[in-house]
């Protein structure tokens, strides 16, 4: 093992030969999305708080800045301003809801309080049929209103660009055409054409190379980790999900037969999961993988835990022995590879966004027994763009399709105590579930589907005689984020027959349910 002392984790900065507009963020629960449209037009985005050190903005060399919303008003004490300096770059600005109230105020424009607030949809008329943000537009599009307040009087020398019957000042400019500014929410999907004007904004207004790509990424990362890494030893622990498994294909492409893959059977993955990870790795990459088979130290650990919190710890915690039990036993290991997401960042709270939603159960931790160096291939990466790198390395769909499941396993989908039977049980209703969802090709339609214990037991007729068995759930959502979800209304065929072949092949169930609740306010995951 080697000596190094953990330091700052390694992830290759995509900002280097990228054109790169800045998002800043003013606390909308919408700002994910405005860098999500930007990468969408093959222009690299980034989101910094709205009060980021002007080092931090500038070394980003960004060639637009957008303001996103808030869920605070400009009258509030305290509100989130505008920083002086973000206006001296002198590059374009689009100011979204908050944002254009926060630029109006500050040259000199009046801003209303709202009454009453609006939200839903409203009719656009673009006014300046010219401009290059409403390039190739209709005269007429839907767009999304989300707002209490709201320009009254633009600033002077402010010109109006598109107006909605509830709104003249729905989009406007200032005579440079270089502030731009917008009542609407462009970023959010209700809003007809919202992604082609930030496109346009980007490329036409902003004057961006759309060079995001995920070849693009591909080739600058290969080419940063091996600058990084050198010849050191790699290792990466690989759950057969998405991340570590993209991951594992970019890591290896870079270095080759330094990095070694741990795969932990920990008796809480899906029915086939092990064989079809092993599989997939076996015939499509050509990686060292060390498969350890930790199942019954799992179930003993997790023995009469009932309590959410205890299990998830109890699994972390033995993962990571186990993890490095192995790793330990490799020569001169120097780095270790985690399958951080951009959505951990912002969400974990560390870059200081005021959208952050603090999580607590998600568990990337990094094992400081180990004194490695970390690398974070993918920490610049939203979930989508993980697919198409993945796709990009060659992966079958297969994998890179296949959708989210929780660290901790079927250990949070079992309430109450996990015992091998009980595993045994949800691990085949799970399975069938999935063998009727993938026959009605629905499987690519949800975000995420799935049966769970419910820790209920009911009673059941089969035949001339009474069963007491255990009561199933299945839960199925559609999602774009995972921060919010919809129940998704199976075709009743569907759930018939998942129902009944759950209860006539599983003599441990004996009721079948199907979960209605959206979130927020439910979770997708039960406990
Ligand atoms: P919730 O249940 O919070 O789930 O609506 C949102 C997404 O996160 C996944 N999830 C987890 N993932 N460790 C994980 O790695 C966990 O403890 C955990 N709990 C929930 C869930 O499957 C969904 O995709």
């Amino acid at each position: 093992m080697s000596t190094r002392t953990a330091t700052e984790p390694i992830a290759q900065e995509p900002h280097v030969d990228l054109d790169t507009v800045v998002v800043l963020d003013y606390g909308s629960q919408y700002t994910p999305l405005i860098a999500r449209r930007v990468r969408e037009s093959e222009v690299y985005s980034e989101i910094l708080p709205f009060d980021a050190p002007e080092e931090r903005v500038r070394s980003l060399h960004p060639k637009g800045i957008i303001l996103s919303g808030s869920d605070s008003s400009v009258y509030e004490a305290g509100s989130p301003d505008l920083r002086d300096y973000i206006v001296e770059l002198g590059i374009p600005i689009l100011g979204i809801c908050y944002g254009m109230q926060v630029v109006s105020q500050k040259f000199g424009g009046s801003v209303q309080p709202g009454k009453t607030r609006e939200y839903g949809p409203a009719t656009l008329e673009i006014v300046d049929r010219r401009h290059p943000l409403f390039k190739d537009f209709p005269e007429e599009s839907r767009v999304w209103m989300s707002h209490g307040d709201q320009v009254s009087v633009p600033p002077f020398g402010f010109e109006q660009i598109a107006r909605t019957d509830n709104s003249e000042w729905a989009a406007i400019g200032n005579a440079d055409d270089d502030i731009l500014l917008l009542q609407f929410h462009p970023e959010v999907k209700h809003t007809q054409l919202g992604h082609a004007l930030i496109r346009n904004f980007a490329l036409e207004v902003c004057g961006s190379r759309p060079t995001w790509t995920p070849a693009s990424f591909v080739d600058s990362s290969v080419a940063s980790l091996r600058d990084a890494i050198g010849d050191g030893q790699v290792i990466l622990a690989l759950s057969g999900g998405v991340d570590s498994t993209v991951a594992a294909a970019l890591l290896h492409k870079a270095v080759g037969q330094q990095l070694t893959c741990i795969f932990v059977d920990t008796g809480l993955l899906r029915d086939g999961e092990v064989e079809a990870v092993e599989k997939a790795m076996a015939d499509h990459l050509d990686l060292n993988v060390i498969t350890v088979d930790a199942r019954s130290r799992f179930v003993n650990r997790l023995a009469r835990v009932t309590d959410p919190e205890r299990k998830r710890e109890i699994i972390g915690d033995e993962f990571f022995d186990v993890f490095i039990e192995e790793a330990e036993k490799l020569e001169a290991v120097e780095f270790f590879v985690q399958g951080t997401l951009y959505p951990d960042v912002i969400e974990s709270g560390t870059a200081g966004l005021r959208s952050a939603r603090i999580k607590t159960h998600h568990n990337t931790r990094i094992p400081d027994e180990l004194s490695l160096q970390v690398i974070e291939p993918l920490k610049h990466l939203f979930k989508d763009e993980v697919r198409q790198v993945g796709i990009e390395l060659g992966l079958p769909e297969s994998i890179v399709w296949r959708q989210p499941f929780p660290g901790p396993g079927l250990g949070v989908r079992i309430m109450g105590e996990i015992t091998p039977d009980r595993l045994h049980a949800l691990r085949r209703a799970d399975r069938v579930f999935r063998e009727e969802v993938a026959r009605e090709g629905l499987d690519r339609v949800m975000g995420q589907y799935f049966a769970v214990l419910t820790g209920v037991r009911t009673v059941g007729v089969m035949g001339d005689g009474r069963t007491y068995g255990e009561m199933v759930a299945l839960r199925a959502v559609a999602t774009d984020d995972f921060m919010t979800a919809d129940w998704y209304r199976l075709p009743n065929e569907v759930l018939e027959k998942t129902s009944a072949r759950i209860v006539n092949e599983i003599p441990a169930i004996t009721r079948v349910v199907y979960d209605i609740t959206s979130k927020p306010p439910g979770t997708i995951e039960w406990e």
